[in-house]
């Protein structure tokens, strides 16, 4: 499924333009490097021309034909059987394994007729050898073949990840990474005025938020943490005046990895001084416009918008894939205490919902809806519910006669008055869920487990080649921080407490926290988050009631923050691209590895090199530091 996702992504089809880049060679008289072309550029107008190009050796065909591969493309090397030299030059080259890494000198000729090879861009001609020169011997036995990296685990992938970045996938990855990012630079320094500036990475603790790494220091006892994001150094920076701040920038979480997420990743970070939510969401749009590969389909702009409750209502995430339908409904009002015990409650909140899932039992088997009715177990069991889930409903001729364990406690007059009011047909699934406020979440999983499941059925779900953006906002600014600190009131809040509430909303954060909205927005690329930001608290007061007094956090770890916000603070707000998501979804990669050049493991780790990795207990001393025993892992 992998594999044909990728297949499915319009990138597919240009993977050859990243890898045929021209890397210009000279400024003014002088060459920049000993070759006088890339493997790629030659062609029939060559012919004649006398070149000297480097790179890998690729295939070797008889003792006297090669192919030549560099970062932009390969060529065909011919040694002439007959002349003087050509023994020599055959010996070097069959004594060098695949990979090795040599320099030829010759001329360029056209290809025999019938010997020209259509595949390739420099498939009309071929280099005649003068002089091949072995820079560097490549070991005989490689421990994986670049034609097998497709092939192999990504642990091989990761552990000889200097062979891997070769490949043309890792090629189109990184060299479209690094032109979007330019184009980002260009946007936001020439075109508007941004200040790049650099915030340190050794930093203290932050309260809240997510866990960070921290790091010792000859300071016995003390200990500098790695920054999350560099959010307080970007208000900082609107005080002393920076205005428009970018800056591309590393950041540290020490939280479970997943496929989008990793313990240190790049944001496209910024923030402005007397900005608007508005001014935020324009800028960010043009700069995806100014910045957009060519190759791939350009969205439209403005991007649009939806509320979080809607977002939760309808999709059961804050961060709805828009690619497909299949959205939450609310059945309350038809299947409340139509028989079936799940059916019953008399709670005020109690609900009942369903997803859609259209056509879908000509594709599923009971086995697949027995997945997806455990997927809602789990997901139930995870928001802390001792029991809930989805019950799957087959719709079958006519639709109202139900395939379903709750089919016999159903009436057939609700039965046709469900089917009708959402216009079901004979071949849906409905998924349906009752319970509280949390069910939305649990059907919100299994619709992407649907999507998921059709899609490897061979059903179209989501176009692949589409680019669905979208504005969430109106979040709450705090949440509850788990079912059993509820009743102590325990908030946290829903971003980062920097936040401000929304305009008009202000007293009630003294008098009812959790029913303020605040000014946060999240741009969503189907369904993965890439981007969040809000406009910011600009008065001490404010800041330092929420830290203490709602958030009950020690606000000493922030008093220089607090200061500066007395000291004439602007008004500011701004917003993080996550770069590593945003690019891996314009690759079509499923993991935002696949976008970063050393990436760790899920576990956080880096296979290549080996870290983490222990220290000598001599040098812990240096830190005042003792690794428990048994602790050690
Ligand atoms: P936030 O925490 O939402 O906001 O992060 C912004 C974006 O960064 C990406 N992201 C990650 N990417 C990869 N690996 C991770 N572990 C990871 N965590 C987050 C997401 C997310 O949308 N300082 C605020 C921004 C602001 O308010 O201006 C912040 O960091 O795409």
């Amino acid at each position: 499924m992998f594999r044909s996702l990728i297949q499915r992504h319009p990138l597919a089809a240009v993977a050859r333009k990243y890898c045929n880049v021209r890397a210009s060679s000279t400024i003014g008289n002088i060459s920049l490097t000993e070759r006088s072309h890339n493997c790629h550029e030659l062609r029939s107008h060559h012919v004649g021309e006398k070149v000297t190009i480097c790179g890998w050796l690729q295939h070797r065909r008889f003792d006297f034909m090669f192919t030549l591969r560099d970062s932009f493309g390969a060529i065909q090397i011919i040694i002439p059987k007959e002349e003087q030299g050509s023994k020599e030059l055959v010996e070097t080259l069959t004594a060098a394994y695949q990979e090795s890494v040599v320099k030829v000198k010759g001329h360029v000729q056209l290809r025999p007729n019938g010997l020209k090879n259509k595949e390739m861009g420099t498939g009309d001609v071929e280099i005649v050898a003068d002089s091949v020169e072995l820079l560097n011997p490549c070991k005989e036995q490689l421990p994986v073949q670049l034609s097998d990296f497709n092939k192999v685990s990504e642990a091989v992938r990761m552990q000889f990840r200097y062979i891997d970045l070769r490949s043309k996938r890792m090629q189109r990855n990184l060299r479209l990474r690094s032109d979007v990012v330019m184009k980002m630079r260009e946007f936001l320094w020439k075109q508007h005025g941004f200040v790049e500036v650099e915030t340190p990475t050794l930093f203290r603790k932050t309260p809240g938020g997510a866990q960070e790494f921290p790091v010792p220091c000859k300071q016995t006892g003390k200990f500098y943490s790695l920054p999350q994001s560099p959010q307080q150094f970007k208000q900082l920076l609107m005080v002393g005046g920076i205005d428009r701040y970018f800056q591309i920038a590393r950041c540290y979480r020490d939280e479970g990895s997943r496929p989008d997420r990793q313990p240190e990743f790049t944001q496209v970070d910024l923030e402005m001084s007397f900005i608007t939510k508005e001014g935020i969401y324009q800028l960010i749009e043009e700069m995806i416009l100014f910045s957009w590969p060519e190759s791939l389909p350009t969205p439209t702009i403005p991007f649009p918008r939806m509320t979080y409750d809607d977002a939760m209502n309808q999709y059961g995430v804050d961060k709805p894939d828009t690619r497909f339908d299949m959205k939450i409904q609310d059945v309350t009002d038809i299947l409340q205490g139509s028989g079936a015990a799940i059916f019953q409650s008399s709670s005020p909140s109690f609900r009942i919902k369903l997803i859609n899932c259209k056509g879908a039992t000509n594709h599923l088997k009971k086995k697949h809806i027995e997945l997806l009715e455990e997927e809602g177990r789990k997901k139930a069991s995870q928001l802390g519910m001792e029991k809930g889930g989805v019950i799957g409903v087959r719709l079958e001729a006519p639709p109202a006669s139900w395939k379903s364990p709750i089919a016999k406690y159903v009436g057939d007059d609700v039965k046709e008055r469900l089917v009708k009011s959402l216009g079901a047909e004979t071949g849906d699934l409905f998924l349906i869920a009752a319970g509280e406020q949390d069910i939305n979440q649990i059907l919100g999983h299994v619709r992407l487990q649907a999507a998921s499941l059709l899609e490897e059925k061979g059903v179209s779900v989501r176009d692949l080649s589409s680019f669905n953006f979208l504005w969430v906002e109106d979040f709450p600014l705090f949440l509850p921080k788990d079912e059993e600190s509820t009743s102590q009131g325990d908030v946290e809040s829903a971003h980062h407490p920097f936040t401000a509430p929304m305009k008009g909303e202000e007293e009630l954060v003294y008098s009812s926290p959790l029913k303020v909205k605040g000014q946060h927005y999240d741009l969503v690329l189907n369904g993965m988050e890439i981007a969040g930001g809000s406009i910011r608290i600009h008065r001490a007061d404010l800041q330092r009631y929420i830290l203490e007094n709602i958030l009950k956090e020690d606000s000493s770890s922030l008093s220089h923050l607090l200061e500066a916000l007395e000291s004439g603070c602007p008004p500011h707000g701004g917003i993080a691209i996550g770069f590593d998501r945003y690019i891996s979804l314009l690759c079509g990669e499923p993991s935002i590895r696949d976008v970063i050049a050393f990436p760790k493991t899920v576990d956080g780790n880096d296979l290549m090199s080996g870290a983490p990795s222990t220290l000598l207990n001599e040098e812990l001393e240096r830190y005042g530091i003792q690794v428990a025993q048994g602790k050690e892992s």
